[in-house]
């Protein structure tokens, strides 16, 4: 949807005087230096990595997930992809899991879309976290039970877990569950999304997450095929 690297240069400007403004010193650290230091973070990688490929076979979002072949199980169920992705960073990570294990994929989408436009963008997620919004996602996973392990994918925003995510935490019930978090960011890692989703979901299992830098996901391929050999 957008050239990554523009992007990711625009973010780092304008989310540092934003952030800065709103006293997110944190945050801004992250995105000063361009790269994280939380533990979980990765940038460097070595193969292709096409989110771009990932949006063209993965652009609807549907009540069922969707997979080229019966998804394969962990533990006492199947794993699913669900992944939320304004630009296709993410989602760009998404499909390179789905094709490394052939798990089935859920994309979280808004019912009423979301803005293309990126000054918007900031300013909507901004709006929704500061006044906790929740807003309505299209469709649900129908067969949710069947799935044990969940790998959620989402971008950090402002320093935290887009509320889209948290919509749908609260109508997909993660206790008992394994939860994988994968995310992309412009620099801040996943900043303070893990403690957001712990709070979103604090009966689930969280293991140990992915993190890339959203302008390297082209070139990590073979950091997400280590993770997720690490964890399948
Ligand atoms: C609304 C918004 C807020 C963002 N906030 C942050 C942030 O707090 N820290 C950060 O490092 N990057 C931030 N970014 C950059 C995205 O996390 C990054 O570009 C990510 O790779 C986008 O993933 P996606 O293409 O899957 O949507 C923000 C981007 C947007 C649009």
């Amino acid at each position: 949807m957008t050239d990554g690297f523009k992007q990711e240069r625009i973010t780092r400007r304008q989310l540092l005087g934003a952030a800065a403004s709103m006293g997110v010193v944190a945050l801004g650290a992250g995105l000063l230096s361009g790269c994280s230091s939380r533990s979980g973070d990765s940038s460097s990688a070595s193969s292709t990595l096409s989110a771009k490929q990932g949006e063209a076979t993965s652009s609807s979002s549907s009540s069922s997930p969707s997979s080229s072949s019966a998804a394969p199980t962990q533990g006492t169920g199947k794993a699913l992809v669900a992944v939320f992705s304004w630009s296709g960073n993410t989602l760009g990570v998404a499909n390179r899991i789905v094709e490394d294990a052939q798990f089935e994929l859920f994309r979280i989408e808004p019912a009423v879309a979301y803005t293309t436009d990126y000054n918007e963008m900031l300013q909507v997620a901004q709006d929704e976290q500061s006044q906790n919004a929740m807003p309505k996602i299209v469709g649900n996973v129908s067969n949710w039970d069947e799935y044990s392990t969940i790998y959620l994918g989402f971008p950090t925003w402002w320093g935290h877990l887009p509320q889209i995510v948290k919509s749908f935490l609260s109508e997909h019930d993660c206790a008992g569950k394994v939860v994988y978090p994968f995310n992309t960011h412009g620099g801040s890692g996943f900043a303070s999304c893990l403690s957001d989703l712990a709070a979103a979901c604090p009966n689930a299992d969280v293991r140990e997450g992915l993190s890339l830098m959203g302008d390297s996901v082209q070139s990590s391929t073979s950091q997400v095929d280590d993770w997720v050999k690490k964890n399948a």
